[in-house]
């Protein structure tokens, strides 16, 4: 089908055109006839880069002009930016487009001036629980990435949204996309959309399984690949390499990542052009001075620096960033990446390469070999369009393994069914608090009702679902985050705050239990830290290694005084537990103690990535803390939580919070601003301008920003 054949206004059909796009792919086109532009709800199953986002494009497109708005719900806040990036491109038509990815307490209101709406599934969930009115001129939903409402982890926010969007009463159309789902019928009959499955990709991917010194491909195919002591994923990528293509190789760590790019550089460096080499070497240097230099940024430039790389969530953001745009311009030959890297977004691979079929499963307690659905996402990295004219998956089974069963189960088997994660305790409680406090009063016939339309409600026995809303309720009740009156439950005070904070309701019980054990006068640091990161909503946590044992009871005895959770000394039977979170605490307490990244990673093993993870996740924390705390009237040990979330959100003890209050100054210039003897603003805007210029880390044009700033106080 011909581009001009949609059914859609000319200036969109020349704006498409203009993007190098004439025909429509066949599942585009299939789409389409389903009647996606006449406002039909669809789930869309349909191989990785098969041009989805197109469909989005349209649907979105059509709807802001007749007036409704368009909510863009995506799993990744990586994601959610690239899709904002492509959706603003409307603007031309005078349609707005917004982004939101963060922020949970805020209302959300303000997003409504815009005509679509990029929110990760979280905000929006948060958006819902303030209750925001353009939510109910919404006229098209689309959930990008549909099958993550299958994942353990964030799988049931998802749910929840879509079946609270039915739910809503309002007339929306939906659009739920996905490149592997096997039961799409019955998640069309969940979400009451017409399925449109089908198995069509606009470059052909070829898929073998590495076996002893050759590739044996599905369609017969067999390749010899020179064996080297490099091993089997890095001798595959080679081959590609030294053909002009890249690879990228998923590893199921992080430091087996480190270590395939490790050696693999000894090899990509004999393969880069004068060119590439100039790039690369760019690459190393950009990577030296962006963020704090640690052991693992001195690896990562040393490795680019040869053309080769590695990615996983340790490393900092701008580190990752720096790595993925020179993997995009092809001067990296050789990434090494953990699977994180296959959700969703555009990178050009010849080959990927699977380095490993197995991952650690938390469940089995042990490593358990990946799913199809794993593998389709990983495998459909290879060859997307606009990079590649074909692509090449290549799986590196256990040497001790039949090569052929592998290949067989991966290329043959449909991936997994989603099923709903939503019988999770935590979700359970979460969001049966979330649906009647934006109720404002539901009985549980209504909430019965509610839950009966999910995914859940189609997987589980009736009397299942009923004992499991009925063990929440029970436990929002006797926490007093809800009451019963006449027939119908409420949310509390306490409970509409925790709603709207979005935090576990377990997560608000120990603050509200942890705060009243403070006393006036007494310092509280390590407790609040401790506080925070043993709640169920603290991540990424870090849990005790056993060298770490001696140095965490040594850590909880010194500060045994702060505490603010019973049972932290040794006499009690759950102290073993207790000493589980205290290596989350003991880096959290150096980070605002000003540890250096690198003193972190060598003394905890706490990589940069997570450390700011934590950071921003503590700092999130606090803040409910603190708002959380106003109910319960114990205004000392609030203040001091409040000024510990400015702590931990700039990495700096309390005498520096002042200057770290200027914009481009962090922890370390502020600690050499503060050791030269300029410590408060005053003493700045007191100073001449060549004198800040001097203090190590500032320099001129740094000094000058800052003398911009004070001058207006
Ligand atoms: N009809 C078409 N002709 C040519 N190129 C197209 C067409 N439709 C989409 N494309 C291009 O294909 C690429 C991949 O599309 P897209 O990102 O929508 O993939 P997707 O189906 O969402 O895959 P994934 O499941 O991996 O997210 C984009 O660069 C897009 O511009
Ligand atoms: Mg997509």
């Amino acid at each position: 089908m011909r581009i001009e054949e949609a059914k859609v206004p000319e200036e969109l059909i020349n704006y498409i055109r203009e993007k190098g796009i004439t025909e429509l792919y066949p599942p585009q086109e299939q789409a389409i006839l389903a009647g996606l532009l006449e406002g039909k709800s669809l789930v869309v199953s349909s191989p990785t880069a098969s041009g989805k986002t197109l469909l989005a494009l349209m649907a979105a497109y059509l709807k802001a002009k007749q007036g409704r708005k368009v909510v863009y719900l995506a799993p990744l806040r990586a994601l959610a930016s690239e899709k904002y990036a492509e959706f603003s491109e409307l603007g031309r038509f005078g349609i707005r487009t917004s982004i939101s990815t963060g922020d949970y307490d805020s209302s959300g209101e303000s997003l409504g001036r815009s005509d679509i709406i990029v929110l990760t599934n979280e905000r929006f969930d948060s958006v819902m629980r303030h209750r925001v009115a353009w939510i109910n001129t919404v006229g098209l939903f689309i959930a990008d990435e549909v099958h993550l409402a299958g994942s353990d982890s964030r799988g049931p926010t998802l749910e929840m949204i879509l079946t609270k969007v039915l739910h809503l009463g309002i007339d929306a159309q939906l659009l739920a996309l996905s490149a592997t789902i096997s039961n799409a019928k019955t998640l069309g009959e969940w979400l009451h959309a017409t399925p449109v499955e089908m198995d069509w990709r606009p470059v052909p991917l070829r898929e073998g399984v590495y076996d002893y010194g050759r590739v044996l491909f599905t369609d017969g195919e067999e390749r010899q690949v020179p064996r080297s002591t490099y091993g089997s994923p890095i001798d595959v990528a080679m081959e590609t390499i030294k053909e002009g293509g890249q690879a990228l190789v998923f590893a199921n760590t992080r430091r087996r990542a480190v270590s395939l790019a490790t050696r693999a550089a000894e090899l990509t460096q004999k393969r880069l052009s004068p060119e590439e080499k100039k790039a690369v070497s760019e690459a190393s240097r950009r990577i030296l001075g962006a963020g704090e230099e640690t052991s693992l940024s001195r690896l990562l430039a040393e490795v680019v620096a040869k053309g080769s790389a590695f990615h996983h969530a340790g490393l900092e953001g701008e580190h990752r960033r720096i790595v993925e745009e020179y993997y995009r311009a092809r001067a990296i030959k050789l990434l090494a990446a953990t699977p994180t890297l296959a959700a969703g977004v555009n990178l050009p691979a010849r080959r990927v390469v699977i380095a490993d079929m197995t991952r650690y499963d938390v469940e089995q307690g042990g490593n358990a070999e990946i799913s199809v659905l794993e593998y389709r996402q990983m495998a459909g990295r290879a060859g997307r369009p606009q990079f590649d004219d074909h692509g090449e998956t290549v799986m590196v089974p256990p040497p001790s393994q039949p090569a052929a069963d592998f290949l067989e189960h991966y290329t043959k088997e449909p991936p997994e069914p989603i099923r709903s994660r939503l019988a999770d305790e935590a979700a359970m409680r979460s969001h049966t608090l979330a649906t009647i406090a934006t109720a404002r009063g539901l009985s549980k016939a209504d909430l019965d009702s509610l839950f009966g339309k999910t995914l859940l409600a189609m997987q589980v026995r009736p009397a299942e679902l009923t004992r499991m809303t009925e063990k929440a309720l029970g436990y929002l009740l006797s926490e007093r985050l809800l009451e019963s009156q006449g027939g119908l439950f409420y949310a509390t005070d306490f409970g509409l705050r925790v709603s709207m904070l979005y935090i576990d309701p377990v997560t608000a019980v120990m603050f509200r239990d942890g705060v009243r054990r403070a006393e006036p006068g007494k310092g509280y640091t390590a407790g609040l830290l401790h506080l925070v990161a043993s709640t169920p909503d603290f991540e990424p946590k870090f849990p005790l290694r056993s060298k770490d044992y001696e140095e965490a009871m040594a850590f909880l005895e010194e500060h045994a005084q702060e505490m603010l959770q019973r049972h932290t000394t040794k006499e009690f039977a759950d102290y073993d537990r207790v000493l589980q979170d205290m290596r989350s605490v003991m880096a959290l307490h150096g980070w605002v103690d000003e540890w250096r990244e690198e003193q972190l990673l060598s003394r905890l093993g706490v990589e940069p990535g997570d450390m700011h993870r934590a950071v921003d996740n503590a700092d999130w924390l606090l803040h409910a803390l603190v708002e959380l705390g106003r109910l319960f009237k114990a205004p000392d040990v609030l203040k001091q939580a409040d000024t510990l979330r400015r702590r931990v959100s700039s990495g700096v003890s309390a005498e520096l919070l002042e200057l770290t209050n200027l914009s481009g100054v962090g922890r370390v210039r502020a600690r050499a601003l503060y050791s030269a003897g300029f410590k408060t603003l005053e003493d700045i805007k007191e100073a001449p301008a060549d004198k800040l210029a001097s203090v190590e880390k500032v320099g001129t044009a740094v000094a000058r920003k800052i003398k911009d700033q004070v001058s207006k106080y």
